[in-house]
């Protein structure tokens, strides 16, 4: 099972504070030095999401990381002539296309892949050429998973979100009809991963979905990096303050 990590948040945490400041030489934290340490802590790529009103990763993030860290990239972004442009540009390893609606705190359901067919058909044959491999981030609906074949995309991701939110017998059948959708997918000859939400509380229970190669996560991570770094954070700057006359 491979792990694709997700870094936006290290970009939000800078942007909440240095946003009207871009190249800020102050500027933290760093999203490049983020990516290293998810390469140091055994990641098999990085994702980030460049969405269309900016609000964590900028351009420059993503041409930093493509530069600088020897890893698969994965793009994920909406489905918009601006961002294909973007994206030929970038040539990530990885596409996922996500729906997006600005006012949403992340993303929230999947793709209207069987809505959107033609359009999105020509999107991922414009990505395929341009040399990334295209995923369409739908929810666990035979639907979407039957339209993501029919339109040439080699890889499905699924919406996790409404498994990690649930609980009890609501959780149960969230995790069966990723379970099925999975089936579908991978009969069709798609490469299945899976995100959101995804936790240390609740990973055990994905065993259950059949053909995952790729789980993609990143909330969980940053949150807890936040716990696993703290004290030590808090440890150096006292110790740097002692080392001084005041
Ligand atoms: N996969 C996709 C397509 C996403 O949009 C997100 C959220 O940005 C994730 C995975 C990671 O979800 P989380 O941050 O909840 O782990």
């Amino acid at each position: 099972m491979l792990l694709g990590v997700n870094i936006d948040h290290v970009a939000t945490l800078r942007q909440a504070r240095y946003a009207g400041m871009p190249g800020a030489h102050n500027a933290e934290p760093s999203v490049t030095a983020a990516a290293r340490a998810a390469l140091e802590g055994g990641a098999d790529s990085i994702t980030l999401h460049v969405r269309e009103d900016r609000r964590h990763m900028q351009d420059a993030d993503a041409q930093a990381v493509r530069r600088e860290i020897p890893l698969p990239l994965n793009l994920e972004m909406g489905a918009t002539p601006a961002m294909l442009d973007f994206a030929l540009r970038l040539r990530p390893d990885y596409v996922c296309l996500v729906p997006e609606r600005r006012q949403e705190v992340t993303t929230e359901g999947g793709l209207d892949v069987a809505g959107r067919a033609e359009e999105l058909r020509t999107l991922v044959a414009a990505l395929t050429a341009g040399g990334s491999r295209v995923s369409m981030f739908i929810d666990p609906e035979e639907e979407q998973v039957r339209a993501a074949a029919a339109i040439g995309a080699p890889m499905v991701e699924l919406h996790t979100g409404r498994f990690s939110n649930t609980l009890g017998d609501e959780r149960r059948a969230e995790t069966a009809r990723l379970a099925t959708a999975a089936q579908l997918a991978h009969n069709l000859g798609l490469e299945v991963h899976a995100g959101h939400g995804i936790q240390l509380s609740n990973l055990a229970e994905l065993t259950a979905v059949p053909h995952l190669t790729e789980l993609n996560i990143g909330h969980t991570l940053i949150a807890r990096a936040v716990f696993t770094g703290l004290t030590a954070a808090v440890r150096e700057m006292k110790e740097a303050i002692a080392s001084l006359s005041w």
